[in-house]
């Protein structure tokens, strides 16, 4: 695709926001990104398993207009993990089809996929897909579900 999209690439993780180093899935998933849309522009942002900086974060990019942000971390069943829920504080429209390609995809590679409970969904113009947090898992997450974007951005704007 030839148009130019402006990608948001959200790391939650308070182990990464302490030591930004540590983050595999940020960088990698921007690898990701330009390799399949070499037009667009990707963000980086790193912040704490934290509601209200997450929250933050996606209605920030939302009103700059970000055609898709894509969260890494923070979907599982530990008591920090509560991106799920800062993208539902967001969104306006859930967009289930997506979550479930990336979740029934990914029980053909491992059981643990149950153990996410990511959410996609809209808010404005912006398309919110939350992902795993390991990098394995973020790049297989994105992959299910990658082809979509332009159509689901074409319909956004
Ligand atoms: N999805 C895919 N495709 N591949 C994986 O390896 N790991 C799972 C799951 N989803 C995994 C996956 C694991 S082990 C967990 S705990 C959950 O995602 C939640 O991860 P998170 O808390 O880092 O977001």
């Amino acid at each position: 695709m030839s148009t130019q999209l402006k990608f948001g690439i959200l790391t939650v993780s308070d182990s990464c926001h302490l030591e930004p180093l540590k983050d595999q899935s940020g960088p990698k998933l921007i690898e990701e990104v330009l390799k399949h849309f070499p037009c667009s522009l990707c963000t980086p942002k790193i912040v704490p398993d934290h509601l209200d900086e997450i929250t933050n974060t996606l209605v920030q990019w939302s009103n700059e207009k970000y055609n898709v942000i894509l969260t890494t971390g923070g979907t599982g069943f530990s008591s920090r993990d509560v991106t799920p829920e800062a993208t539902l504080n967001v969104i306006e429209k859930k967009a289930p089809a997506l979550t479930y390609a990336m979740t029934s995809n990914s029980l053909k590679i491992t059981p643990m996929a149950m153990l996410s409970r990511a959410v996609c969904g809209i808010r404005s113009q912006t398309l919110i897909i939350n992902l795993p947090g390991s990098k394995k898992a973020a790049i297989e997450c994105f992959g299910f579900i990658k082809d979509v974007i332009p159509h689901a951005v074409a319909l956004l704007t």
